[in-house]
C-alpha cells in the first residue's frame, strides 16, 4: 500500500481530484463521513486526512510515504522530505502587512506576530532589520490593532481578512503554494508507483 496524507479541508479534496486523475482513486474518500482513513486495495494505495500542518510530519516520519504541504509549512518546519512536484494550487503569498499609515522607526526594534517565526526571522535577516517576534497560533490580524506588535507576517490570500481589520501588505516574502513531498526512504522502496503519480500529476499541472 501507498500511504498518502492528504490535507483536510477543500485544498486536500481539490488535491484528491487531481490524485484520482492520475490514476489513484480511492471512492469511498469523498463519502461523507467522519472516517480518516480510506483505503483501495486494487489500486494499492491507502489515503488519510490530515490537519494541513502535520502532513509534513506523518511523511518525514514514514507514516505516509507521500503527501501534500503547503510551501509555507515546508519553510517553516524545514522537515526532511522529499519535495517532488509544485501542484500549482492553494496559492497565496507569505506576506509582511501593518496598519495604514505605519512608519519603521529604524531606531527600535521592530515587534513582529506571527504563527511563522522562522520564515519571519529569516525574512528580516535577509534584509538587516532587529526584531522582536511575538509568536501566536491565529488571529494574527488583530495583534497590531490592540498595540501588541508593530505589524504581522501572515498568509494572505484573497486579502479579505487584512482589508476587514484595516491592514495592507507592506512586503511581499515569498509565492506559496501546495507541494507534493514524499518520505526519503519511501521514496527508495516505491520508486515507480511514486513516480508513475508524479508524472501523472505534473501533466495535470501542465495542462491546467
Ligand atoms: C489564513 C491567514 C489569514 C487568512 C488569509 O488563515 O492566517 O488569516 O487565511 O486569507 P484571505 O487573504 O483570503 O483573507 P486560515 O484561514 O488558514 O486560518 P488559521 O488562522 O487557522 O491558519
Amino acid at each position: 500500500m501507498l500511504n498518502i496524507a492528504l490535507p483536510k479541508g477543500r485544498l486536500g479534496e481539490k488535491v484528491y481530484a487531481m490524485f484520482a486523475k492520475a490514476g489513484f482513486e480511492c471512492p469511498a474518500l469523498m463519502e461523507n463521513s467522519r472516517k480518516l482513513i480510506f483505503d483501495n486495495e486494487e489500486a494499492g494505495v491507502r489515503y488519510f486526512w490530515v490537519k494541513p500542518s502535520d502532513v509534513a510530519i506523518y511523511v518525514e516520519r514514514g507514516a505516509a510515504d507521500i503527501g501534500v504541504a503547503g510551501k509555507d509549512i515546508l519553510l517553516e518546519y524545514r522537515p526532511d522530505v522529499y519535495e517532488l512536484l509544485d501542484l500549482n494550487v492553494g496559492k497565496c503569498r507569505m506576506a509582511v502587512a501593518a496598519p495604514a499609515g505605519f512608519q519603521d522607526d529604524m531606531n527600535r526594534t521592530l515587534r513582529v506576530a506571527t504563527k511563522f517565526s522562522r520564515i519571519a526571522r529569516d525574512y528580516y535577516t535577509s534584509v538587516g532589520r532587529d526584531i522582536d517576534i511575538i509568536h501566536l497560533n491565529g488571529s494574527i490580524e488583530i495583534a497590531p490593532i490592540l498595540g501588541l506588535s508593530d505589524v504581522i507576517v501572515d498568509i494572505v490570500e484573497t486579502g479579505t481578512t487584512l482589508r476587514e481589520n484595516n491592514l495592507s501588505v507592506i512586503e511581499e516574502i515569498v509565492p506559496i503554494s501546495a507541494r507534493l513531498i514524499a518520505n526519503k526512504s519511501g521514496f527508495k522502496f516505491r520508486t515507480e508507483q511514486i513516480e508513475r503519480l508524479t508524472e501523472g500529476l505534473r501533466k495535470e499541472v501542465q495542462e491546467a
